[in-house]
């Protein structure tokens, strides 16, 4: 890779979990035609095969990542997670808060030697509708894995899918500004996607509650998302050229946020 006076750039080391489908297999994709070298983590066909719902993948998981890259990252995506329909509801906090967030968090010095270092997590459009915070948003923020997962199996799936989302762009915004990643020059951003076409949402729009209230959605753009839609501002994040963003929640959902939210800021 060469930058635009024409001298050569080593190419960045970057970790993705959730590489093996959907929108993080599009990150993947677009950050290795863009020359990065991508380290993939997820349940099956990736780099470093963990299982992010308990303590002891992510522990591999971290370790496995720290091994490929030489104890110096250049970038983390927190991508993997579970929909709103997967069962034990417990798994939904586990994967989408614990899984991402001890990522984060774990891996937080290794991007501290990196180059231009920057961590993006995906989190969700739901976590800005109207009633998602409820105590499990508290449990997780706490750091309280096993009350979230106790309070998840009271919860309608669509709850703890909101409520996790909520808890990981919190910990986002509460932790980018901060000595630890602001301060040690790595920066900490987000995105939150509307429907994408993927497994994950043909799974939702399968299920039998979760079909209607999906495809009743209002997108002020009309129709889904692309997974390539998503990887391009993950992609943004990640770039030296957003070096000035830190603590952003990037919205790709077609406008509904604005939509239900004009008057947020
Ligand atoms: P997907 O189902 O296509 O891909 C998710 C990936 O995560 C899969 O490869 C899966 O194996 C992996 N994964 C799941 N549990 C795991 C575990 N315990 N350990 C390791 N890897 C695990 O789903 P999609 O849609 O690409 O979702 C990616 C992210 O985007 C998720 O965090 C999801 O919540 C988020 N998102 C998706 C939206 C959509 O409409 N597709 C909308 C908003 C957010």
């Amino acid at each position: 890779m060469s930058n635009r006076k024409g001298q050569k750039e080593a190419v960045r080391a970057v970790a993705v979990t959730g590489s093996a489908s959907g929108i993080g297999a599009a990150i993947r994709a677009r950050l290795e035609a863009d020359g990065s070298r991508v380290i993939g983590v997820d349940l099956h066909d990736a780099d470093v095969i963990a299982d992010l719902s308990a303590p002891a993948g992510r522990t591999e998981a971290i370790a496995a990542i720290r091994a490929a890259c030489a104890g110096r990252l250049d970038g983390l995506v927190a991508c993997a997670g579970v929909g709103p329909h997967v069962e034990p509801g417990a798994t939904i906090a586990s994967v989408n808060y614990f899984g991402a967030q001890r990522l984060l968090a774990g891996l937080r010095e290794a991007l501290a030697l990196g180059a231009s270092p920057a961590a993006v997590a995906v989190g969700s459009n739901s976590a800005s509708m109207p009633g998602v915070d409820s105590p499990i948003v508290a449990a997780c923020l706490a750091g309280d894995e096993d009350e979230a997962r106790r309070l998840a199996l009271e919860l309608a799936g669509h709850q703890v899918y909101a409520g996790s989302k909520l808890a990981l762009l919190r910990w986002v915004r509460r932790n980018a500004p901060t000595p630890a990643w602001a301060g040690a020059g790595v920066r900490l951003n987000a995105v939150a996607p509307g429907p994408v076409r993927t497994p994950l949402l043909d799974g939702g729009l399968a299920h039998p509650l979760y079909g209607d209230a999906i495809r009743n959605f209002p997108v002020p753009l009309g129709g889904f998302g692309a997974p390539e839609q998503v990887a391009a501002a993950v992609a943004f994040l990640l770039d030296p050229q957003s070096a000035f963003c830190s603590g952003s929640v990037l919205f790709v959902d077609g406008g509904t946020d604005a939509l239900v939210r004009p008057d947020a800021l």
